[in-house]
């Protein structure tokens, strides 16, 4: 999803030279493949999208997680570090436990709950360890037009379902990829190294986010509130893994808009 927006969005930069690197170019777990890819192309960026992104199946693929999620990051920063380049590395809300009664800083203390957690947590001190200039964007709750996503997930559904249950009290930050992607391009335009947070505006539950997706899309559902602990997944997911994003807005001037704005462009642009 985000790889695709960056790369369209890039694409638009005249005195840009683009690079797109697919699963099917470019596998990151091939420490050989990572390095003769970066040696030959020299870039002065490299932007990592590429993760193992199915939460719940990190938890049985465990091997393959850490390859994806750890081991090639890992490999992008040492051949980044050998040519130079500078490193953009994407994270995730969930390497936070959740538990804090507010949203979350960049310097709060990690503690991933999940397989697919603790692999993306290992991802970013991979990229910290290799390298002495790195950005670190964490984000959260992806939706866009370019992958599977819980915006999909919940029209599928509605389509077939009259009735359903979801949790309430899972809360986050819906976050718009475009959006994502024009933010992560101002932060390198910037300068800007370090760890940011960047999430659109404004949080929800899982439950609220639901109905809001069905009463904007006119579907007329019964939606069942439920807790977390009626839900059985094989991943434990935070609770609140809401994201303070104020060090983006300070270093940038970017005030991310509010989710629900960001929804329903992206569902006015779904059929284009
Ligand atoms: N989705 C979310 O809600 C969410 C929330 C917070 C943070 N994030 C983070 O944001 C970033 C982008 O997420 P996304 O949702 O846009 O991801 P996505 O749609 O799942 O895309 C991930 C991409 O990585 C590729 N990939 C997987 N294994 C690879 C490998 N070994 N080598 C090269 N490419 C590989 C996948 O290709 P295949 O499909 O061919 O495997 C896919 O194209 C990730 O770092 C993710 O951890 C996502």
């Amino acid at each position: 999803m985000l790889g695709t927006d960056i790369i369209k969005l890039l694409r638009k930069e005249r005195d840009l030279k683009v690079i797109k690197a697919t699963h099917e170019e470019l596998d990151i777990t091939l420490e050989d493949e990572v390095s003769d890819f970066i040696s030959r192309h020299t870039p002065d960026i490299i932007i990592n999208c590429a993760a193992y992104t199915n939460v719940d199946k990190c938890e049985t693929e465990r091997e393959k997680a850490f390859k994806v999620n750890a081991l090639g990051p890992k490999y992008i920063a040492s051949a980044a570090k050998e040519c130079g380049a500078r490193i953009i590395h994407v994270s995730t809300d969930f390497v936070f436990d959740g538990n804090s009664d507010r949203p979350y800083l960049e310097e709060d203390q990690t503690n991933p709950l999940s397989e697919y957690a603790r692999t993306k947590l290992e991802g970013e001190r991979y990229i910290q360890d290799y390298c002495d200039s790195f950005l670190i964007v964490r984000t959260s709750w992806l939706f866009g037009h370019h992958g599977t996503n819980f915006v999909e997930k919940m029209l599928e559904l509605a389509g077939h379902k009259k009735e359903l249950s979801i949790v309430t009290d899972e809360t986050g930050s819906p976050t718009y990829t475009a959006d994502l992607a024009e933010a992560l391009w101002v932060l390198i335009k910037k300068g800007c190294e370090g760890i940011f947070h960047v999430s659109n505006e404004g949080c929800c539950s899982r439950y609220e986010w639901a109905k809001y997706i069905f009463e904007t899309q006119g579907y007329n559902i019964k939606v069942n509130p439920i807790k977390s602990s009626q839900y059985k997944r094989p991943a434990i997911v935070p609770l609140n893994s809401t994201l303070n994003c104020q060090k983006l807005t300070t270093s940038t001037g970017i005030r991310m808009r509010p989710w629900e704005d960001a929804l329903k462009e992206y569902l006015e642009n779904k059929n284009d």
